[in-house]
C-alpha cells in the first residue's frame, strides 16, 4: 500500500474533523489558534491535544508557537481532506501506488467503487518553483502556505473544467470523473509517454490525432494547452491512441499570448515527430489551418 493510503487509513473521524476545522479557520487566520480549534471542534481538550500532536507528527498540520499556539494545514493534510471527500462521495474507494511525479503534482492510481482504474492527480502549485525563487528572494518566504493551497485548488478546478469541455468533443484526453479541493480524478491511461516511445506503426496518423485535439481545444473550447510536448502525451496500446494530459496552464484563445502559445505547441510536437519518426510535416500550415477555423464559438 502506498504511504498516502496508509496515512489515510490511520486517520479516525475525529482527526479528519480537526483537519476540516483547521481548514475552515484558515479563512481568517494564518495559523488557527488552538482555542478556536477547540471551540469549533467541540472535542474535549485532552483528546484534542492528542489529535493535534498526532497530526503534527504526521506532518498533516504545522505548528506555530509564540504568543499563541496555532496550526496551519500542510499539502499532506489537504491531500487527506481531498481523498476523504472523494471517498465519501463514492468517486474513489481505494488508493494505489504513485504512478507519476510532475513538476507541480503527484499522480496516484486509484479504484472506483465499481472497480475501474482511475488516476488521482494532486496539484501542488508553486512548491518547487517557490523554493527556487525563495533562495533568490527571501522576502517571498513571507507568503502564506494557504496561498499555495488555494492556488493548487484553482489549478485543479481549471484542469477539471478544461477536461470536461474537451471530453465533449474528443476521446484523446483523460475522461474527468470528479474533483475535490486540489485533487482531480480522471480515467487511467495505461500507456507510454511519447518520449519513451521508439516507434509507431503510423506516426502521421498519431500526429493528426494530436493536432485534432489542438484544433478542438482552440476552435470549440477556446483554449490553448500551452505546455504541449512529448512529456504530456501518452500513447495507449494497442491502438496507438495519443492522449493529451496536463491542462491546468491553458490559455484562453483571447489571451494576447494565445497565438504564440499555439505556435509553440504545434511547433514542438511537429518538430519532435519529424525528428524521431521521420515525418515531414510543416508546422506553419497546421497553425494557419487551426487559426482559420476560429469562427466557431468557444465554450470555456
Ligand atoms: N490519467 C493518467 N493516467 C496515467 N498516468 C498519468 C495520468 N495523468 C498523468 N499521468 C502520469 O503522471 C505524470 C505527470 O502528470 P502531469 O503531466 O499531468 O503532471 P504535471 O505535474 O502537470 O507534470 P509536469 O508539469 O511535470 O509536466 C505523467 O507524465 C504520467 O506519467
Ligand atoms: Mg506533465
Amino acid at each position: 500500500m502506498s504511504f498516502l493510503a496508509e496515512l489515510y487509513r490511520s486517520l479516525d473521524e475525529d482527526s479528519l474533523w480537526v483537519l476540516m476545522v483547521i481548514e475552515q479557520g484558515l479563512k481568517e487566520h494564518e495559523y488557527v489558534p488552538v482555542r478556536i480549534i477547540s471551540r469549533r471542534s467541540k472535542i474535549p481538550p485532552k483528546r484534542l491535544d492528542q489529535i493535534l500532536s498526532f497530526l503534527n507528527e504526521m506532518k498533516l498540520i504545522k505548528r506555530r508557537t509564540g504568543y499563541e499556539v496555532g496550526y496551519t494545514l500542510t499539502f499532506l493534510g489537504m491531500d487527506m481532506l481531498a481523498i476523504n471527500a472523494l471517498v465519501k462521495k463514492g468517486v474513489i474507494e481505494a488508493l494505489g501506488d504513485r504512478v507519476g511525479v510532475g513538476k507541480e503534482s503527484y499522480i496516484y492510481e486509484a479504484l472506483t467503487p465499481e472497480g475501474s482504474r482511475v488516476a488521482l492527480k494532486l496539484h501542488r502549485v508553486g512548491r518547487r518553483s517557490f523554493k527556487k525563487t525563495a533562495l533568490l528572494r527571501p522576502y517571498i518566504l513571507e507568503r502564506d502556505t494557504k496561498d499555495w493551497l488555494s492556488e493548487s485548488k484553482l489549478s485543479a478546478q481549471r484542469e477539471f473544467r478544461a477536461l470536461e469541455e474537451l471530453s465533449r468533443y474528443t476521446q484523446n484526453v483523460p475522461r474527468p470523473i470528479g474533483y475535490n479541493r486540489h485533487a482531480v480524478v480522471t480515467s487511467f491511461i495505461d500507456g507510454l509517454e511519447l518520449y519513451k516511445v521508439n516507434s509507431l506503426t503510423d506516426p502521421l496518423n498519431v500526429l493528426e490525432s494530436i493536432v485534432s485535439v489542438v484544433d478542438i481545444a482552440f476552435n470549440r473550447v477556446g483554449i490553448v494547452h500551452g505546455d504541449l510536448s512529448e512529456y504530456n502525451i501518452i500513447i495507449e496500446y494497442p491502438e496507438e491512441r495519443p492522449l493529451i494530459i496536463d491542462w491546468p496552464q491553458y490559455f484562453y484563445r483571447e489571451h494576447p499570448s494565445a497565438i504564440d502559445m499555439l505556435k509553440r505547441d504545434v511547433y514542438y510536437v511537429v518538430r519532435y515527430f519529424n525528428k524521431k519518426f521521420k515525418t515531414q510535416v510543416e508546422w506553419r500550415s497546421i497553425v494557419d489551418k487551426i487559426i482559420s477555423g476560429s469562427s466557431k464559438t468557444p465554450k470555456l
